[in-house]
C-alpha cells in the first residue's frame, strides 16, 4: 500500500499563518500512524496536502517514493474519512457505500457484491436498504467507512471521523476501525485531538503544536520517553505532575534535585545523573507520572515526598489524591482542555481548584498556610522557564493514584514513595535531559 513521506513541509496561508511549520514525517506501508495536536495545530492541513487539497508553501509529499506536489487529488488513490462524515440522505446505504464505485464505472454486478463484503465486514449488512436517518451515529459512521474502504484505496486520511460521537461508542469504533484498517492492510494517517485515542490506536503518534512536529514515535516511546515537556503534559491521563526543580549537585553522594520545602537526590548509579547534573545551579522541570507514586506509611526511609491532600477526586476504579508538597508546577499552555477520559472529573478538579483559590483569597483555609497564586510567567524571576505564553507556574498539586473511595479525607497528611528511575528531566527550553536517544 501507499507510503507517504513529507519532506520539510511548511503551509503559510496567505493571511500569513504559519499553519505548518517544516514538518518531516514518514508513513510506512501499512502503517496506522495517529496526528495528535490540540485543535488548530495544524493536523488538517497536513492531511489536506497528502489529499492534495492543498498545496504545500515549501517542501516536499512523496507518495510512494515519488514527488508528488503537483499530482491530481484523484490520481492518489486515497480515501478521506471527515469528521462530518456526510452521507447522501436520499441514497440507501448500499447505494451510499456503492456510490464511489458508480462514479468509477463499476457494474452493477461486481458493484453490489463488492459493497455486501464491505458492509458485512463493517457488520451493517443487514441495514443494505435503509436511508441514513434510519441509522444510529455509529452505523452512520460505518457506511461512512465503508465507501472509504470500497475503492480499495492505498492510503486512508481520518480527520477526527470519531469526535461527534458518545463516548462509549468512541471507544467501539477506535478498536474497529483500527482492526479493520489492519486487516486491510492499509496505510492510514489518522487526525485527532484525544491524546487516550491516539495512545489506543495508533502504530505510531506524531504530536503536533503550532504548526511544529514535537515527538513521533509508538505509543510507548512517546508516552515512556517524550522528547518534549509539551508532550510529556499532552499524553496520559491524569497529567503528568511537572515539577520546578534546583539542581544541586553533590560530588560524593548524589545529584539534589531541590523541589522548595523537599528534596529529591538522584544518585550516581542513576545513567541520567551525569546529564542532570550539567544542570548545577540552574532549574529544571521534573516530570513524574502518577504511576512513579506511590503512598507509603509515614516514617519511610527512601525516595519519599510528605505531602498533605488538598483533595480527592473518585473515579470509580481509582481515587486521586491532589497533594501540597510544598512544590511548584509549571503548567504548559495550549494543550487544548482538559484530558478527554475524564473530562467529568477534570472539570470537577476545576472547579474545586477555584475553591481552592476562593479559599485563600478568603482565608478560609482551615489549617493551611495560604500560599500566594504565582504571577505567571511575565518575567518575574529571570529564569529561562519563563517563557510567558508557553508555560506558566502555580503551587503544584500533585496528582497521586489512591485505591477507590480510601479512608483519608482533604487536609489528612500522606507520604509518597518516588519510583527515581521513571522521573523525566526537561530543560529550559522543554526538551528532553536524557543520556543518548532512542
Ligand atoms: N484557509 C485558511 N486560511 C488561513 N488560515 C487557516 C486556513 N485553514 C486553516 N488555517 C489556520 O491554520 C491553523 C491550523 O489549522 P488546522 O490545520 O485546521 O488545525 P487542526 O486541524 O489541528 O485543528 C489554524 O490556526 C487555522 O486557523
Ligand atoms: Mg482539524
Amino acid at each position: 500500500m501507499t507510503t507517504v513521506a513529507l519532506k520539510d513541509v511548511t503551509k503559510v496561508f496567505p493571511d500569513g499563518t504559519i499553519a505548518v511549520d517544516n514538518v518531516s514525517l514518514d508513513v510506512n506501508d501499512g502503517e496506522f500512524m495517529v496526528l495528535l495536536g490540540p485543535s488548530g495545530c495544524g493536523k488538517s492541513t497536513v492531511l489536506r496536502m497528502v489529499a492534495g487539497l492543498e498545496d504545500p508553501t515549501t517542501g516536499a509529499i512523496l507518495l510512494d517514493g515519488e514527488l508528488a506536489n503537483d499530482l491530481p487529488p484523484r490520481d492518489r488513490r486515497i480515501a478521506m474519512v471527515f469528521q462530518d462524515f456526510a452521507l447522501y440522505p436520499h441514497m440507501t446505504v448500499g447505494e451510499n457505500i456503492g456510490f464511489p464505485l458508480r462514479l468509477s464505472g463499476v457494474d452493477q454486478q461486481p458493484r453490489g457484491e463488492r459493497v455486501a463484503d464491505v458492509a458485512s465486514a463493517l457488520g451493517i449488512g443487514d441495514v443494505l436498504s435503509r436511508k441514513p436517518s434510519q441509522l444510529s451515529g455509529g452505523q452512520r459512521q460505518r457506511v461512512a467507512m465503508g465507501r472509504a474502504i470500497v475503492r480499495r484505496p492505498g492510503l486512508f486520511l481520518m480527520d477526527e471521523p470519531l469526535s461527534n460521537l458518545d463516548s462509549g461508542l468512541r471507544a467501539e469504533l477506535r478498536a474497529e476501525i483500527s482492526g479493520l484498517v489492519r486487516e486491510l492492510g492499509v496505510s492510514t494517517i489518522y487526525v485527532t485531538h484525544d491524546q487516550a485515542e491516539a495512545l489506543t490506536m495508533a502504530d505510531r503518534v506524531a504530536i503536533m503544536r503550532k504548526g511544529v512536529l514535537q515527538d513521533v514515535g509508538t505509543p510507548t516511546q512517546v508516552y515512556g520517553r517524550p522528547a518534549t515537556l509539551y508532550v510529556a503534559a499532552f499524553l496520559g491521563s491524569p497529567r503528568m505532575n511537572l515539577l520546578e526543580a534546583s539542581v544541586y549537585v553533590h560530588l560524593d553522594r548524589y545529584v539534589a534535585l531541590n523541589l522548595g520545602e523537599q528534596a529529591l537526590y538522584l544518585p550516581w548509579d542513576d545513567i541520567r545523573a551525569r546529564a542532570v547534573a550539567h544542570y548545577h545551579g540552574e532549574r529544571i522541570v521534573v516530570g513524574m507520572r502518577a504511576e512513579a507514586l506511590t503512598p507509603v506509611a509515614p516514617g519511610t526511609p527512601g525516595d519519599v515526598l510528605q505531602g498533605r491532600i488538598r483533595y480527592l477526586e473518585h473515579h470509580g476504579h481509582e481515587s486521586l489524591a491532589f497533594l501540597d508538597i510544598g512544590a511548584t508546577a509549571i503548567v504548559v499552555d495550549d494543550l487544548g482542555g482538559p484530558v478527554t477520559d475524564t473530562e467529568g472529573a477534570n472539570g470537577t478538579s476545576r472547579l474545586r481548584r477555584f475553591g481552592h483559590v476562593m479559599q485563600r483569597l478568603t482565608g478560609r483555609v482551615g489549617g493551611e498556610a495560604g500560599r500566594p497564586e504565582p504571577t505567571g510567567g511575565q518575567g518575574n524571576r529571570t529564569s529561562v522557564l519563563s517563557d510567558p505564553g508557553r508555560h506558566h507556574r502555580r503551587p503544584a498539586e500533585l496528582a497521586v493514584r489512591l485505591a477507590p473511595y480510601p479512608a483519608v479525607a482533604a487536609g489528612h497528611p500522606l507520604a509518597i514513595s518516588v519510583r527515581m528511575d521513571a522521573l523525566h528531566f526537561f530543560d529550559e527550553r522543554g526538551d528532553r535531559i536524557d543520556v543518548g536517544w532512542r
